[in-house]
């Protein structure tokens, strides 16, 4: 059995009295809630006092980004053990900003997921195909190659420690949601991939979220899908007001 998991990916955005405020509702939603995991992605900087503000609680705090590298001389960057040491217990790894506005590649996301898992985070790999891969027929290659790359050469065992995110660029942040029906088709397909080189308890046993304009008014729908274990949710995260009914909606869906 799946829990559901609903994360809210603040990206850069909100200031440290909104961010606190934020995790604090967050916090009490979560706390009053069974049948859900939350997450919360905050800004680097902020992520220590939002880490602090969910101690106890049953919200896990976690980076947006991190180094490929273990430490040095790599200006502007964050590590794991950096992440670790101010209360981040997760971090997402491939968001489509980085791939795509950020130029990331397959290896770098691979190289930062084994640096990750072996600093003791748990990772959400995030992969999706833009709207040109979609339109050309290439969602399954390109989520694929996206996938495989990602987890080349983890064990059964660290796979415990990973969550995956489908996210279609071409419905991040632009309103546009995938349908249950497309996403459906596009998780089934990617479990399906993970059993090959995990075997099929880890394909059974994987959380797949949905991410890409989750709202309140979709949320209960795509989480209905047996195959969408959750979302991850950008701008919908952004106020209490929105993403504590996603939280609602993930804990209320029959599974
Ligand atoms: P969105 O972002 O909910 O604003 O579309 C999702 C994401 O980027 O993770």
């Amino acid at each position: 059995m799946r829990t559901p998991l609903v994360a809210g990916n603040w990206k850069m955005n909100l200031d440290r009295q909104a961010a606190v405020a934020l995790a604090q509702a967050v916090c009490a939603r979560a706390d009053a809630t069974q049948g859900v995991d939350v997450a919360l992605y905050p800004s680097f900087v902020y992520l220590e006092e939002v880490a602090r503000t969910a101690a106890g609680s049953r919200v896990a705090v976690g980076g947006q980004d991190v180094c490929d590298q273990e430490a040095g001389a790599f200006t502007g960057e964050v590590s794991s053990a950096m992440l670790r040491d101010v209360g981040a217990v997760t971090v997402l790894v491939g968001h489509s900003e980085r791939r795509h506005v950020y130029g990331e590649t397959d290896a770098l996301c691979s190289a930062k997921v084994r640096q990750a898992l072996a600093a003791g985070l748990q990772v959400c790999l995030c992969i999706g195909e833009t709207l040109e891969e979609r339109e050309a027929g290439r969602t399954e290659e390109v989520c694929r190659t996206q996938l495989l790359a990602g987890l080349e050469g983890l064990s059964a065992e660290q796979m415990r420690s990973v969550v995956l995110a489908y996210e279609p660029v071409w419905a991040i942040g632009t309103g546009k949601t995938a349908s249950p029906e497309q996403a459906g088709e596009v998780h089934a397909y990617l479990r399906g991939l993970l059993s090959a080189p995990f075997g099929q308890a880890v394909a059974d046993a994987t959380r797949i979220l949905y991410g890409g304009s989750v709202k309140p008014a979709n949320a209960a729908d795509l989480m209905a899908v047996p195959d969408i274990d959750g979302a991850l949710v950008g701008g919908a995260a952004l106020t209490a007001e929105q993403f504590l009914p996603i939280i609602d909606a993930a804990a209320s869906t029959d599974r």
